[in-house]
Formats: C-alpha cells, sequence, structure tokens
C-alpha cells in the first residue's frame, strides 16, 4: 500500500435538534434587556433536545445517516472515533455504542473510542483519524470521526448560549477537503474557565470572563504558532497575516465572540507588523503601537477599533460560516464543524476551489489548535461533495419553533431525570426528524435502548 496522499474529509454529515426556541421570545422570558441574546450574543435560535434524544442517540443518527447518504458499506470503516463531553456513561463509550451499527456486517474490527476535553474533543477525534490514515496502522479503510454534543446550561446568564447537534467526517486520502500537513498549530494550558465536575448534573460550572478570556489568549497564541509554522514552510512569503486564508472557521460558544476573535487576529497581524510597516498599512491605529495582547482581552477601544476598520474581513471570510452557529447554538464538539457545513452550503462551490480554510478549535480546561484545510482543486468532485448537503438548508427550515415556557419545562424535565433508573422518557417522538433515533428507554440495571423513526423512502432525511 502506497503512503496516503491528501487525507482529509471525504464526506460530512450535519445534525441539528428537530425543535427551537427563539432567541427574542428568550430575552423576554427571562427577563433579560431587549437585544441581549440577538445583538449582544448574536444569536437567532436555539436547538434543543427533550428527554427523547441522548448523546448516544445524537451519534446513532448522524453516523447512520452519513453512512445511508454516502452508501457507505460498514465493512469499509476501519476507525471510529467520537468527540463528546455530554457524559452518560464513566465508563461504556458512545463509541461502543456505535457498533450496534456494524453488528449485522460483522465488522467488529474497527480501532478508536471516545476522547473527551470539551468543545475540543471532535478535533481530537478527527487529527487521530487523519493520523491512523497517515501511519503504519493503517489498513486501507476510512475512518470516521464523529461530535456530539448536548449543550446546556443551568438557568442564568449562559443558559442562551446553550445548542445541541452531531457532525460525522468521513476520513480517507484523496479528499475534497485536505488537512494540511505541518500546520497544526496547539495550545494546551490548565485552567477553570468551564467545566463539569458535578457528575449527577448536565449542567457545566462557568466562569464567564475567565472563559472569554483563556479563549481569546488561546487563539492569540495557536494564530502565531501557526504563522511560524506557515514561515518554516514557505520561508519567502511576502505576507504570514490573514491573507493566507481564504476563509476562518471558529468555534463558536456565540456569534459575537467570532466576530471579536476576526478583529483579535487582525490585532495579532498589527502587533507582528514592524512599525514602519503599520504606518502605510493601519492607518488611523498608531494609538496601539504599545499595546500588548496580553492587557487588552477586553480593551473595549482595541475591540471596537479593529472590528470597525477589518469589519471586511468578518464579512468576506467568517460571516457565512455563522449560519448554524446562528440558528441551532453552540453545539460544542460540533461547533466548529458546524461553521465548516455552513461555509459548504452557504458560498457557490467554484469559489472554494483550491482555497485555504483556517480552523481554530478550542475546548475549555483547556485545549485548541489552530490548522488548515485545502480544499481540492477539482470541480467535479468539490461539487459532488457539496451538493450531498442540500438538505442542511431545507431541514433548517423545517424546526419546529417552540416556547420559551415549553422549552423551559423540557429543560426542567431533563434535569430531574438525568441519570434516572428505570426511565421512560416522555418528550415527544412526532416532534422528531425522520430516521432519527431516540431513547426508547432505561432499564433498572442503566441500559439504555434506542428506537428509530421511519426514514424517507428515497434515503434522504
Ligand atoms: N442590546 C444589545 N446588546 C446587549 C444588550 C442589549 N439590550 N444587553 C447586553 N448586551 C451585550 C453586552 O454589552 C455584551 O456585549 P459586549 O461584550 O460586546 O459588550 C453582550 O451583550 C453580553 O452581555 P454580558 O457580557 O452582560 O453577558 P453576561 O455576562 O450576562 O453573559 C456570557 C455572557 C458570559 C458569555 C454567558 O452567556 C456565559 O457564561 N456563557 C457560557 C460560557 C461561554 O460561552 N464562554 C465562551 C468562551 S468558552 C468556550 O468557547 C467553550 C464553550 O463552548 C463553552
Amino acid at each position: 500500500m502506497s503512503w496516503p496522499e491528501n487525507v482529509g474529509i471525504c464526506a460530512i454529515e450535519v445534525l441539528f435538534p428537530s425543535q427551537y426556541v427563539d432567541q427574542t421570545e428568550l430575552e423576554q422570558f427571562d427577563g433579560a434587556s431587549a437585544g441581549k441574546y440577538t445583538i449582544g450574543l448574536g444569536q437567532a435560535k436555539m436547538g434543543f433536545c427533550s428527554d427523547r434524544e441522548d448523546v448516544n442517540s445524537l451519534c446513532l443518527t448522524v453516523v447512520s445517516r452519513l453512512m445511508e447518504r454516502h452508501h457507505i458499506k460498514p465493512t469499509e470503516i476501519g476507525r471510529l472515533e467520537v468527540g463528546t463531553e455530554t457524559i452518560v456513561d464513566k465508563s461504556k463509550s458512545v463509541k461502543s455504542v456505535l457498533m450496534q451499527l456494524f453488528a449485522d456486517s460483522g465488522n467488529t474490527d474497527i480501532e478508536g473510542i471516545d476522547t473527551t476535553n470539551a468543545c475540543y474533543g471532535g478535533t481530537a477525534a478527527l487529527f487521530n483519524s487523519v493520523n491512523w490514515i497517515e501511519s503504519s496502522s493503517w489498513d486501507g479503510r476510512y475512518a470516521l470521526a464523529v461530535c456530539a454534543d448536548i449543550a446546556v446550561y443551568a438557568k442564568g446568564a449562559a443558559r442562551p448560549t446553550g445548542g445541541a447537534g452531531a457532525i460525522a467526517m468521513l476520513v480517507g486520502p484523496n479528499a475534497p477537503l485536505v488537512l494540511e500537513r505541518g500546520l497544526r498549530a496547539t495550545h494546551m494550558e490548565h485552567a477553570y474557565d468551564f467545566y463539569k465536575p458535578d457528575l449527577s448534573s448536565e449542567y457545566p460550572t462557568v466562569d464567564g470572563k475567565l472563559s472569554i478570556q483563556c479563549y481569546l489568549s488561546a487563539l492569540d497564541t495557536c494564530y502565531q504558532l501557526y504563522r511560524k509554522k506557515l514561515e518554516k514552510r514557505n520561508p519567502k512569503a511576502a505576507d504570514l497575516g490573514l491573507e493566507n486564508f481564504d476563509a476562518i472557521l471558529f468555534h463558536t460558544p456565540f456569534c459575537k465572540l467570532v466576530q471579536k476573535s476576526v478583529a483579535r487576529l487582525c490585532f495579532n497581524d498589527y502587533l507582528l507588523t514592524n512599525k514602519e510597516k503599520r504606518a502605510s498599512k493601519y492607518v488611523g491605529l498608531e494609538r496601539f503601537d504599545n499595546s500588548t495582547l496580553e492587557s487588552t482581552y477586553f480593551d473595549r477601544d482595541v475591540e471596537k477599533a479593529f472590528m470597525t476598520q477589518f469589519n471586511n474581513v468578518f464579512e468576506s471570510k467568517t460571516k457565512k460560516s455563522l449560519l448554524l452557529a446562528n440558528q441551532v447554538g453552540n453545539m460544542y464538539t460540533p461547533s466548529v464543524y458546524s461553521g465548516l457545513a455552513s461555509l459548504l452550503v452557504n458560498v457557490n462551490s467554484a469559489e472554494l476551489l483550491g482555497k485555504r480554510i483556517g480552523v481554530f478549535s478550542y475546548g475549555s480546561g483547556l485545549a485548541a489548535s489552530m490548522y488548515s484545510i485545502a480544499v481540492t482543486q477539482d470541480a467535479k468532485a468539490f461539487e459532488k461533495f457539496v451538493q450531498k448537503l442540500n438538505y442542511v438548508l431545507p431541514a433548517l427550515n423545517s424546526r419546529e419553533k417552540v416556547a420559551p415556557e415549553t422549552f423551559s419545562e423540557l429543560m426542567e424535565v431533563r434535569e430531574k431525570n438525568n441519570h434516572a433508573a428505570p426511565y421512560t422518557p416522555t418528550g415527544s417522538i412526532s416532534a422528531l426528524f425522520p430516521g432519527t433515533y431516540y431513547l426508547k428507554n432505561v432499564d433498572e440495571l442503566h441500559r439504555r435502548t434506542y428506537e428509530r423513526t421511519p426514514t424517507i423512502s428515497n434515503g434522504v432525511h
């Protein structure tokens, strides 16, 4: 077997809840000032799951849909990795639950288990999948990187930054989206910004302000390191800044933070530009000559100046990737990959051919990476790849809006029955999308069984 070339994402499947709550209505219900969630945080709708769905059911749905839509046989998968922070069992992996989908084929020879570190697990799953294919352990089959989470917060300031969803990515050689070799920059450190120490609760303990500072400082570090790696690869490059990316995707806890993050990267470029060049390239920003990264995480003056001056960078490289984040909310591990899917469904595929997409993945606690994806030059292959996502917008628009009162009641049901056994969920089955796995019951030994809503006959869910 020859050394695999162009390893990356060969197919992507996106899943979000069939029900949502409107953020304007939620502002009123919560007694928040009008515009706080919609303008202040940049969120329009928040997807959520009733007690009928858990991390296992989300993963069962997304994996089976990917294999059906792309006609992948269970025997073609040699590795399956799950990234999640929605833990329903401290020992048994979600991956082992997914093995039910492979049982009939007799394929039990599938490496990989679960990876957990807040919202970073999906990226770890993707990296592990790519690494396996590029290693001596590879046996020629595809890998599947799966990420899924139910992002729920206790009542209060963090609740509107919830969401839910799952993404599965088929990883193999000669992919339409290639993870660029040698261009991964990682930053990991110990922090208590967002964590889940209470194992009986789905809710995290969050230090909101610290979490934003950790996110921005990890972004700074990863970006500066990425630029160094780019320079090593391309020592004669005239520019090492954002010009090198045609699109930039971010982990998106809420859209406003991403808009600020683009400005933050422009500020990094500014600080890394020598003073003579700054005068011509950054007109009107001379007052920030002595500013530093460490002193400006919450500096309104820096934030506003760079957001205003470089709004075109946000508009051209990032805004289109925020569709799902704005309409569904924070999916945690799938969040940054929902950005990739949004970009693919929002931009004419011809415009992305041969382009470089930057990716920033962040998981509290903390683990972060910046890397880049090279889009194939093969127009036909890329169009075929993108067309497979033609269900995303119709599904998004066919969701059911639920009143904040009902949403709040459903959250209480989840809260009360989290880890209950025996337990039979009460959430509506008819509200789910076709082809959705749902929790049928939990027996007295905490064993979970799932059923599936009927699929649509043409196989397109
Ligand atoms: N109209 C318009 N804007 C308004 C407004 C109104 N009526 N009222 C308030 N705002 C603005 C505020 O000015 C603020 O914007 P700026 O920061 O740009 O000034 C924004 O709305 C939010 O208001 P607050 O800062 O007062 O909000 P808060 O402190 O009550 O809560 C939060 C915000 C800290 C993000 C909270 O929702 C939270 O803790 N969320 C969870 C943690 C999180 O998402 N952290 C992000 C980084 S960590 C990460 O990325 C990992 C992860 O996925 C969790």
